[in-house]
């Protein structure tokens, strides 16, 4: 069982072991164009903006620019087109220090980018997305890579079917190695798409939208979980984060773990909230430390995150 509470002396001895080793997240990149608007627009009017920014985005994306902000070495897996929307989000990752070698570039695609409408008083995100042919990477791109480098890998969910094929290369690895050494798998199911569903018995540690517990039928993070458990694999932690509510997690032991939101003094950009928090529970656990703490952490800083724009704030 990867996930669990450890002693001070195994902990200690994991965290020295793994500590030059990267996290590595699979997903998406993408533009994210964002105006900040003082109130949200109503159709077929003329509006003016407070602000607004590029911003390098995509949920993958966005945990890395927190781990790598929380000091945790990092890597991302995706794919990148070509030209000044490239160029941006390849210098953006660059000046975060986030590994890139795993990138791969489709020269002839056309950038993903979302339009997003953030409002400022009330923190909500608007988001409109559009990813016309980019392709995303394949179980065949993830198989040359030199798994050695990461102490854990976290897969947004997107093209599923391939998911679970790099999930059981790691799998194949992590089974020659010692318990202590193997790398975390976790996954993240966010949008309601009944192939993504294929992915809650693959991870380690699984992240299920609020949105995705709806379309199941639950109206609470605690509903949740107790309903979804029984898709996850045996000695897996189920999370399920709950905007204002904080966030609750499910693990073999049947307890319902929470922690609290922890909202800022004043709300202002929800944007990336939910990576922000996924990163701070993968850079708790990837350290060895215990659900509860990856939870509260998640939550502390996903928390802060929403006090202001973008995500340097964090550092
Ligand atoms: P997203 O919609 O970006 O996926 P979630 O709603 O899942 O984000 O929230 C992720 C975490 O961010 C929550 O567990 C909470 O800790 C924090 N969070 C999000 N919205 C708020 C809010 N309005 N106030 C306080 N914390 C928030
Ligand atoms: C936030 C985000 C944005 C991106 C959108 C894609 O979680 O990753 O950065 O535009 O979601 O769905």
């Amino acid at each position: 069982v990867r996930v669990k509470v450890q002693t001070a002396a195994e902990t200690s001895a994991r965290t020295n072991m793994a500590d030059q080793k990267k996290i590595l997240c699979v997903g998406l990149v993408c533009l994210d164009i964002i105006s900040v608007v003082e109130e949200y627009p109503e159709e077929d009017t003329d509006t003016r903006c407070v602000s607004q920014r590029w911003q390098r985005g995509g949920n993958a994306s966005n945990s890395c620019t927190v781990l790598s902000l929380l000091g945790a070495p990092c890597a991302f897996m995706g794919s990148l087109a070509a030209g000044p929307v490239a160029d941006f989000i390849l210098e953006d990752f660059q000046k975060f220090g986030i590994d890139l070698s795993l990138v791969s570039e489709h020269a002839q695609c056309v950038s993903p980018a979302s339009v997003v409408i953030s409002n400022i008083h009330t923190g909500s995100r608007t988001i409109l997305h559009m990813n016309r042919d980019l392709p995303d990477v394949t179980a065949e791109d993830f198989s040359r890579i030199d798994l050695a480098q990461f102490k854990w890998i976290h897969w947004e969910g997107r093209n599923a079917g391939e998911q679970v094929k790099m999930i059981q290369q790691v799998e194949k690895f992590n089974a020659q190695l010692p318990d202590r050494q193997r790398i975390g798998i976790s996954v993240e199911i966010e949008k309601t798409r009944e192939p993504l569903y294929e992915l809650f018995p693959c991870g380690d540690v699984v992240f299920v939208s609020k949105d995705v517990a709806r379309h199941f039928g639950f109206d609470s993070p605690e509903a949740a979980l107790k309903g979804l458990y029984p898709r996850v694999k045996k000695g897996a932690v189920l999370i399920c984060a709950w905007a204002e509510k904080g966030a609750d997690a499910l693990g073999p032991d049947g307890l319902l773990l929470h922690s609290d939101a922890f909202p800022p003094e004043t709300l202002v950009d929800t944007l990336g909230a939910g990576d922000t928090f996924n990163a701070g529970v993968l850079h708790t656990l990837s350290n060895g430390g215990s659900v509860q703490e990856a939870l509260t952490f998640g939550c502390r800083i996903a928390g802060r995150k929403c006090g202001f724009h973008g995500y340097d704030g964090i550092r």
